[in-house]
């Protein structure tokens, strides 16, 4: 369990994750890289400015959760943070395969659903995509 990568939205069911992934960490000297998806946004009924301008606010609320974590270690080794933008399922995948994570680490629900009953779309497709490990946390 060399490489843990977190997906981590800003969401409560995203911070137990990054709080078990931290243990899991201590427990194996794993390193743990965090990574938040700036969601490409389909909105047809707005202009592209307040798209633009949107999407900023958004890349900044997620680069400023991003620096918090940053400055946690776990065991002695630094936390790695990203900040993409993109389809966040996608996106997630993508960098656990580029990075050669041993397991990702999600949360059930995100932003949108901490009520609904089936699991978040994001965590859904990640178990149903990845090429390692998945732990989902409620
Ligand atoms: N943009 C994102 N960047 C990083 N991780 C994310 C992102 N969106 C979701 N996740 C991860 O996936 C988990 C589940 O969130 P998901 O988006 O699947 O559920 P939801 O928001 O409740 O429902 P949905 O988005 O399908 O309406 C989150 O706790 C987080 O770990
Ligand atoms: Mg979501």
């Amino acid at each position: 369990m060399k490489k843990i990568l977190v997906a981590h939205d800003g969401s409560k069911p995203s911070e137990a994750a990054l709080k078990k992934a931290f243990e899991i960490a201590e427990r194996f000297g794993s390193s743990v890289t965090v990574i938040s998806v700036v969601p490409d946004l389909y909105l047809t009924e707005i202009m592209e400015t307040d798209r633009l301008r949107i999407l900023d606010t958004l890349t900044e609320e997620a680069e400023k959760t991003m620096q918090k974590i940053k400055t946690k270690t776990v065991g002695s080794k630094p936390v790695k943070t990203i900040v993409v933008q993109g389809n966040p399922a996608e996106a997630i995948l993508e960098t656990a395969k580029k990075i050669k994570a041993d397991l990702i680490v999600t949360g059930s629900h995100g932003r949108h659903g901490a009520e609904k009953f089936f699991l978040g779309s994001v965590s859904s497709k990640i178990v149903d995509h990845a090429e390692c490990a998945v732990l989902i946390i409620k």
